[in-house]
């Protein structure tokens, strides 16, 4: 089965671990993209911290990604709901999420990537630090450093167009696209 497939017995929500993992990402996503970008103008002393914390909560995100491709692989998904501008809405909606997989997979692997060939070790909130396997190389640091910074502009920017089309299905459609990743709801 495809990560972004239906299974045949759809169920009509998505199931509680889903919903968990989407929700907790996309608070999780946004604060770690905020403290790199407010980073950027402090002391010395306040940017490392930011960076710690940056790194850290978005290995946390990494992790829950890890368990968040694993249980999509093994549940079954709603069907998508129907929009007036099939197929293309439908292709549409299906290439943003396979994107928006792609990002989250691929920006937390640019910084730990960024990170380790920077000669770095990866911290983890002060309780451990993963040593970096690489000797230093500067310029491959920066290169990898620039497409991270690239690609976690993009995932950011994508994420935000994902959470308007989710609002204009609930508000302008009147569909049940939000409803079905609503959080603690009964079934
Ligand atoms: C969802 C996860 C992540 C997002 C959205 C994200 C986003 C960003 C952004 C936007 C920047 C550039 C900030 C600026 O200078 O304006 C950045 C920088 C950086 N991030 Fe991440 N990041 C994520 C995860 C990670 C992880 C897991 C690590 C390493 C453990 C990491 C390491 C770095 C490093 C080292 C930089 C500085 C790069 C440089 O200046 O060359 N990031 N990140
Ligand atoms: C960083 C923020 C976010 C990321 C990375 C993200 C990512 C995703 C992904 C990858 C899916 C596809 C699920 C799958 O097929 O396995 C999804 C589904 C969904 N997301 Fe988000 N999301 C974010 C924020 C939001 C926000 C803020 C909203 C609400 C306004 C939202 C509403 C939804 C809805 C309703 C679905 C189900 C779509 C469907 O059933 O076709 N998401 N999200």
């Amino acid at each position: 089965m495809s990560v972004l497939s239906t299974s045949p017995a759809a169920p009509r929500n998505w199931d509680a671990g889903v919903k968990a993992l989407h929700w907790s990402m996309a608070l999780l996503i946004p604060l770690t993209w905020v403290l790199a970008v407010v980073r950027e103008d402090q002391p010395r002393e306040t940017a490392i911290k930011l960076m710690m914390a940056h790194k850290s909560v978005g290995l946390v995100v990494f992790a829950l990604l890890l368990v968040r491709v694993a249980w999509r692989l093994t549940h079954a998904a709603p069907e998508t709901e129907k929009t007036p501008w099939e197929p293309l809405a439908g292709l549409l909606a299906k290439l943003g999420h396979g994107l928006l997989y792609l990002l989250m997979i691929a920006v937390p692997l640019g910084g730990i990537a960024a990170t380790f060939t920077n000669g770095r070790s990866l911290p983890f909130f002060g309780l451990f630090e993963i040593a970096s396997p690489m000797a230093q190389n500067h310029d491959l640091s920066e290169l990898i450093g620039g497409v991270h910074e690239f690609a976690g502009h993009a995932l950011l920017a994508l994420a935000f167009a994902h959470a308007v089309a989710g609002i204009l299905h609930h508000a302008v459609l009147k569909d049940r696209t939000l409803l079905k990743m609503k959080p603690f709801a009964r079934d």
